[in-house]
């Protein structure tokens, strides 16, 4: 059915309300980054506090083993807060869970930004456990809610705005762990505990949001609710296009009953979906991304870089530049051909990497290269790997599967970012410079399998898309759901209450 995409109107209290929620995007790149610079410093500061405690300092594997638990103990959290999303959003709808959420940044940063007064390391680790939680939490609940309060017309652009909160938090973490800034050795404990700053400016900011309207109409079943949040959303007193989608997205879902996360297995019309979301989460940390983003420093330093710290930094500038090509270029590209040049872009630039990596040795200005090969990379995965997993997710689903959907694919990713912080160094020392080599063989794989598989999304209601992946479903070609082919009107949608 061809469906009239509602006019693009951006007012300011919309604008508003996506700053705040992107307030979490801005938490969990800044986490992400701010462990880096510091690694000398918290390491001095394991050393004296085992000191003071036991008389002798941690052996230097010991000192090793706290160091890399205080790193990947984050995606742990991350994990962990991650598969929650659904459960709370399902029992305190969207902009509570929010508000909650901040409670356990304050908490984390409390805990590392006390430690050093307190002699505890393990503050350190808990605080980081405490905010990869927060963080999970952060990649569920931002996208969601932006995702589900955008006018369809402009959902790609401002799901992307949660990519770009990320980068920028990435980079302003790089900055601000500078030595000369906050990464030094009395200030790294502020540097962690920063985080409390915009947690609290998110929830001074949070009580003016509206709850997300979709959440009001198709759950709750609140109409008037829903109606007043939506005319303050679009600045006009007609929402009734909105509204009129949203119901229909609602019956015929039954007044959409909760998925469990089982039920997005069970069934054809949830299963297809939720294989191109977990697949597409895999393909942005499986990309090999946060091998550079941990490790940047030392990969130019093996490259013959003089200055790798400034390297690192000029990959954060690039990394927040191309997010803003691709918020620019997403809804007039479309979201699989964007995905599909920012695979083969990286899967170039990772055979670049290695072949500057091993020829090093011979060509001394090969270290240029290397430089470029990794800025190409990260350009790349911003084009497409990079903002594209984080919302594609609110919009293959309808609201019923949605919070489980997101549970389980932000579960993915985070697992799978675990996997690379992880093991990385190990497949470093393994692979010599061939290991970039990995990823490229990865990157291919993806590939084709968002070629074949992923369809697009572009300017099409959540209900077109849910439906066609039902239609499809129920065809016995179980064919994937190419760009432009017409969706059938109501054929083969899900059950109506899967729960039953
Ligand atoms: C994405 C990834 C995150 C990565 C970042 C880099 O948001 O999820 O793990 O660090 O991009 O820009």
């Amino acid at each position: 059915v061809e469906r009239l995409i509602p006019k693009k109107k951006i007012t300011c209290y919309l604008l508003y309300c996506i700053s705040t929620a992107v307030i979490g995007s801005l938490q969990f790149g800044y986490n992400t980054g701010v462990i880096n610079a510091p690694e000398q410093k918290l390491r001095r500061f394991f050393h004296n506090v085992s000191l003071d405690r036991y008389g002798e300092p941690f052996s230097p594997g010991a000192n090793t083993m706290v160091w890399s638990v205080a790193v990947a103990i984050f995606s742990v959290g991350g994990m962990i807060g991650s598969f929650s999303v659904g459960a709370l959003v399902n029992k305190f709808g969207r902009r509570k869970s929010m508000l909650l959420s901040n409670v356990l940044a304050l908490l984390g940063a409390g805990l590392m930004g006390l430690s050093t007064v307190s002699r505890s390391f393990e503050m350190v680790i808990i605080g980081r456990l405490i905010i990869g939680c927060f963080c999970g939490l952060c990649t569920g609940l931002t996208p969601m809610y932006v995702g589900e309060i955008s006018p369809t017309a402009l959902r790609g652009a401002f799901g992307t705005l949660h990519q770009l909160g990320v980068v920028i938090g990435i980079l302003v973490a790089q900055i601000f762990g500078l030595e000369f800034l906050l990464g030094s050795d009395t200030l790294w404990p502020l540097l962690l505990a920063l985080t409390a700053f915009p947690a609290i400016v998110q929830s001074i900011m949070l009580p003016f949001c509206p709850e997300s309207p979709r959440y009001l109409l198709i759950v709750l079943n609140q109409e008037e609710e829903a109606q007043k949040a939506l005319v303050r959303l679009r600045g006009c007193e007609d929402v009734s296009d909105d509204i009129q989608e949203m119901k229909e997205e609602g019956m015929r879902m039954a007044m959409e009953k909760k998925v469990t996360i089982p039920e997005l297995f069970r069934y054809p019309a949830y299963r297809q979906p939720i294989i191109i979301a977990i697949v597409l989460q895999l393909s942005q940390q499986l990309s090999g991304i946060n091998a550079v983003f941990y490790y940047s420093t030392g990969i130019f330093a093996t490259a013959g870089v003089t200055q790798p710290i400034y390297a690192t930094i000029g990959a954060g500038v690039v990394n927040t530049v191309f997010t803003v090509v691709s918020l620019f270029l997403v809804e007039r590209a479309g979201r699989r051909t964007l995905h599909l040049i920012g695979l083969a872009g990286m899967a170039v630039c990772a055979l670049l990497m290695t072949i500057s990596l091993s020829l090093q040795k011979v060509n001394k200005s090969l270290s240029y290269m290397a430089i470029v090969a990794v800025f190409g990379f990260v350009a790349s995965f911003e084009m497409g790997p990079g903002p594209i997993p984080w919302f594609i997710v609110a919009e293959l689903f309808s609201q019923g599967p949605r919070p489980a959907a997101i549970a389980v694919s932000g579960f993915s990713n985070w697992t799978a970012n675990f996997l690379v912080g992880l093991g990385f160094p190990k497949l470093e020392e393994l692979c010599g410079p061939y290991v970039f080599i990995i990823f490229m063989i990865l990157l291919i794989i993806f590939f084709i399998f968002t070629f074949l598989r992923v369809p697009e999304t572009k300017g099409r209601t959540f209900d077109d898309i849910a439906q066609a992946f039902a239609a499809s479903a129920s065809s016995p070609s179980h064919s994937s759901v190419p760009e432009g082919v017409p969706v059938p009107e109501s054929k083969g949608a899900p059950p109506t209450s899967p729960t039953e």
